[in-house]
């Protein structure tokens, strides 16, 4: 399920407070060529960050998890494919019409700016959210595991891209959601490399053999000694020998 060039498969997500510092980051691993868009970069610096990496020719994953009624939802998502991101996150518990309302906004926006459209990746629970949690405060009677499955059924069925998901749930997901379903995995780690908070890690190559499509790998690169060496020995072990 890798792309073909490593490279393109690894998104490093910008976790940091603002502009300078994301572009100082860009700057400084030259070698990264996706980057991810969070929430705090994005409401400290605006749409201006998204300019910035286009105009360094940087792929985009823009994970605002977007989550509202159909009109709010769709809104976001023509704004957001002007800017010519290539991915977008949104919760699927939003619903089916919101959903199917986001991806058509998506590309409509897209579209109109002359943009390729992006990919709605959904994101369908919380890992913040056990499943003490999902029962007694969300009351969703079914295992984390089951919900996880049904709102990214829900969310091929609205048409959208893929799901993020743990890389210890790609190999179900890739098998009930087929091949084309974009599997997009935080939680990796390098076996050379601090698990840090993450508690459920893979590696690289794990997550590629049990599905994953994209793998977001941040601290193992942006904390290490030397970043883009760090980024290219993940690469390294990525290549087929
Ligand atoms: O530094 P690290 O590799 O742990 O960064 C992982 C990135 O993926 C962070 O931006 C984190 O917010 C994000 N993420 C995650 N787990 C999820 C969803 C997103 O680690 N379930």
């Amino acid at each position: 399920m890798a792309q073909r060039d490593p490279a393109e498969c690894i998104i490093v997500p910008l976790d940091v407070p603002d502009a300078e510092s994301a572009r100082r980051l860009i700057d400084d691993i030259p070698a990264v060529k996706f980057w991810k868009v969070g929430l705090e970069l994005f409401v400290s610096s605006g749409p201006e960050i998204l300019t910035d990496l286009k105009d360094r020719d940087k792929r985009i994953f823009l994970d605002l998890k977007f989550h509202d009624i159909p009109n709010t939802m769709a809104g976001a998502c023509r704004a957001a494919g002007r800017y010519g991101v290539d991915l977008v996150t949104v919760h699927a518990p939003a619903g089916m019409a919101a959903l199917q309302a986001a991806q058509q906004a998506a590309t409509e926006g897209a579209a109109a700016a002359g943009m390729a459209a992006p990919n709605l990746i959904a994101v369908t629970v919380l890992t913040s959210i056990d499943l003490r949690s999902l029962a007694f405060d969300l009351k969703i009677p079914l295992e984390l595991s089951d919900y996880a499955l049904q709102m990214a059924l829900l969310s091929q069925q609205a048409g959208l891209a893929g799901s993020v998901c743990s890389p210890h749930e790609a190999e179900l997901l890739r098998r009930c959601c087929g091949p084309d379903w974009l599997l997009v995995c935080p939680g990796v780690r390098p076996d050379w490399a601090q698990a840090g908070d993450q508690r459920r890690v893979m590696t690289p190559g794990a997550a590629i053999a049990a599905g994953a499509n994209y793998l977001v790998i941040g601290r193992p690169i942006t904390q290490a000694d030397e970043p883009n060496a760090a980024f290219q020995r993940i690469c390294d072990e990525l290549t087929p020998t």
